[in-house]
């Protein structure tokens, strides 16, 4: 962490509450960096600046003084113009901001303009674009931080795990958005784990059950493609459920502290609540079994409705013990504690995890003396989601090599704003909904 980072816990919470993301410059492509003094001014461009990608751009300006801002890009003009305007005023009273105003670019090509000017691009629009952005980020030799999920269908998780070898080859930094992967409290328990304070994991169960999200409502005069890329959560080939939008975070940690991907899906899931005319055609639960190479199995479940219990969190059983995350305590198989995290570290003054990314990424981009490779294990870890999708979704057992090997591909390039949306409504408009044991994803 640097010395300089004035972001804590709490001011950290604010500014992912506005937005949230990451961001790096590349080792490779020096020629290409301004040069102040002594130091390589790295050169930054957003793709996809809501949200996230807003906060994101803060996090890699403040994590190194000589990046600089230099493009941004949005389907939507209005996005590019808060987005800018939330960052400067993040900035207000000092001189990181100068972005020339040609080198903000909207519409679906725009992505391609601001990576061509930059040394490091954030990726954060919809993860349905992820692999047709990544791909040429990575072609274009540019440091990347992309968001999670890094695709919504397995040929894009095809396409993402191919550039991610590019990448690798060519030496060039990716960190993904899974910043579970950064977080001081995940990575001293994963330490536990590796050093065998509770044996084999054989079991576990990952949550993310919550009320749900935003909905952005059809506006008139809106086309059918401008509307759904508006509301994009609830369109599959923008969002890819929220089994995957959302919980690929608690599917990851499995993924991670099992060190290995599941061998196979098995769930059920549908529509209880979420029946608006808004809500497109994503399901508002899930609950899948997935079986490990190893023999463990992983419950997970995922809801989005209100008045439930709600709960985001992992829990493992192993051989010769127990972790709950969220508790931070690691027992023996009687209750007796042997690990308790309140006791080595104190979580709310912990680094903002989304700011490590950051950190960690322009380090490895300015030392030179890592590579950070992080898309090979977000696409599968995509892929896990996905597969737990297409099991609730078809009533069906899906097998890794099945879902890998899937010809499902829910988004096409060459999209633009005259296109018909790759999902339509009945004349009633209404979308068409998965119906578990009628939905094929063979
Ligand atoms: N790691 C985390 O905790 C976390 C938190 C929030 C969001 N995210 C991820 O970040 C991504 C963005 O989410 P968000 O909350 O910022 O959404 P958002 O709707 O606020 O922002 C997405 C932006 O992308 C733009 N966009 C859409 N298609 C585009 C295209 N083809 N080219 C350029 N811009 C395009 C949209 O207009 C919008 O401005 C998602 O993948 C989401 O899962 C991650």
């Amino acid at each position: 962490m640097k010395d300089n980072n004035p972001l804590d816990r709490r001011s950290f919470v604010k500014i992912t509450g506005l937005a949230a993301g990451g961001l790096i410059t590349s080792s490779l492509p020096i020629q290409s960096m301004a040069q102040t003094g002594t130091v390589e001014k790295l050169k930054l461009a957003v793709v996809g600046c809501g949200g996230r990608g807003t906060g994101a751009a803060v996090q890699a300006l403040i994590a190194d003084p000589d990046v600089e801002l230099v493009a941004m890009a949005d389907a939507f003009k209005d996005q590019v113009e808060a987005s800018l305007k939330a960052i400067q005023e993040h900035f207000e009273g000092t001189d990181r901001i100068n972005i020339k105003e040609k080198n903000l670019f909207d519409g679906f090509d725009a992505y391609k303009k601001a990576t061509d000017l930059a040394d490091v691009v954030i990726l954060a629009t919809p993860p349905g674009f992820r692999p047709q952005h990544f791909e040429y980020a990575i072609a274009q030799d540019k440091h990347v931080f992309m968001e999670k999920p890094v695709a919504t269908d397995p040929v894009g998780v095809r396409r993402v795990l191919e550039s991610a070898r590019l990448a690798r080859e060519k030496k060039l930094n990716v960190v993904v958005g899974l910043q579970r992967r950064y977080e001081k409290k995940y990575l001293t328990l994963y330490d536990q784990v590796r050093k065998g304070a509770m044996g084999k994991i054989i079991s576990g169960q990952v949550y993310w059950n919550g009320e749900g999200v935003w909905v952005r409502s059809r506006e008139a005069g809106q086309s059918e493609m401008e509307y759904q890329m508006r509301n994009w959560y609830y369109f599959n080939w923008l969002c890819g459920d929220h089994i995957l939008e959302q919980h690929i975070h608690n599917i990851d940690v499995a993924n991670w502290f099992l060190g290995e991907y599941p061998s196979s899906a098995q769930g059920m899931g549908g529509r209880e609540v979420r029946k608006d005319m808004d809500h497109g055609e994503i399901f508002d639960h899930h609950f899948v079994e997935f079986t490990y190479p190893s023999g463990a199995v992983i419950s997970s479940q995922c809801r989005h409705q209100k008045g439930c219990y709600n709960r985001v969190d992992e829990a493992f059983q192993g051989s010769h013990g127990r972790l709950v995350i969220s508790k931070g305590i690691i027992t023996d198989l009687n209750g007796t504690e042997k690990f308790n995290y309140a006791q080595v570290s104190d979580e709310m003054k912990d680094p903002n995890p989304y700011q490590v990314e950051h950190d960690r990424l322009f380090a490895a981009i300015r030392n030179k003396n890592e590579v950070l490779a992080d898309a090979e294990n977000g696409a599968k870890s995509t892929l896990a989601a996905i597969m737990g999708r297409m099991a609730t979704y078809s009533g069906d057992v899906i097998t890794w090599d099945q879902a890998l090997n899937s010809d499902l591909q829910l988004i096409k390039d060459d999209l633009n704003w005259e296109s018909t949306a790759p999902t339509l409504p009945d004349a009633e408009g209404k979308y068409k909904i998965p119906v578990p044991g009628v939905t094929k994803y063979q």
